[in-house]
């Protein structure tokens, strides 16, 4: 059977690079905010965190859908891509730290600039072809999401994690459950055909709950 253009591999990456994406990635997220009321709907309010930002695609995604209003902090072990940003990267409204989420330092630095009302992590660990390592790798980061999600996001606050498949993804949707008002998993139509990538999508942090329950 033929396949529609939007499941043909190329799909989302021609989109991308023609919208000014550095990364396919975007439509995930445009899917999962048209889905989902992640964004206050006065977006002078937003105040949002992407983990594992780079190439930069997601902050490129919010800081255009923000234009000035609100604010937006982002990290990433590599470096974003200056590629499409037209200056949005340099904006008073944007702060950007290179360095690994889970340490003490980028924790730190990142709670500085909030608190927050929409964490966004799309982090994942450079894949080894073992589903097992990998699956364990990207629940690990899911986890250090969540616990900025504990930590640095206000009651009312929604998140976005994303999760390989497999393991103890269970234990962590349960956890999400208990942080929030409502847990879901969502797979977006741009995630690649046979990935095992998936979100979890947390909706109104509940008030005063550290969520620390496994
Ligand atoms: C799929 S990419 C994110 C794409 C991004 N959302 C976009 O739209 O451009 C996953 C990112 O997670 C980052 N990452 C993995 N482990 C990390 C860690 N411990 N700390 C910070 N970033 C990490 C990787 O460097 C990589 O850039």
């Amino acid at each position: 059977m033929a396949k529609t253009s939007y499941e043909k591999p190329d799909y989302w990456a021609a989109r991308a690079q023609k919208e000014g994406y550095p990364a396919r990635s975007v439509y995930k997220l445009s899917e999962l905010i048209e889905k989902f009321p992640l964004l206050p709907r006065d977006l002078s309010r937003c105040r949002a965190l992407d983990l594992g930002a780079a190439p930069g695609s997601w902050s490129l995604f919010l800081l255009r859908r923000l234009a000035g209003r609100g604010f937006l902090a982002a990290a990433d072990l590599a470096p974003l891509s200056r590629q499409y940003d037209r200056g949005l990267f340099d904006g008073e409204n944007f702060f950007f730290l290179q360095g690994d989420l889970a340490a003490p330092e980028t924790r730190q630095a990142l709670a500085g600039h909030g608190p927050y009302n929409l964490l966004i992590s799309d982090a994942a660990p450079a894949t080894t072809g073992n589903r097992q390592v990998d699956t364990l790798r990207s629940l690990a980061l899911a986890e250090e999401a969540l616990l900025y999600a504990e930590t640095v996001l206000e009651p009312g606050g929604g998140m976005v994690v994303k999760v390989f498949q497999g393991g103890d993804t269970a234990g962590l949707l349960r956890r999400i459950r208990k942080l929030f008002g409502s847990g879901k998993s969502f797979k977006p139509a741009a995630c690649r055909a046979g990935s095992f990538e998936t979100y979890y999508v947390g909706l109104g942090k509940k008030q005063g709950s550290a969520g620390n329950g496994r």
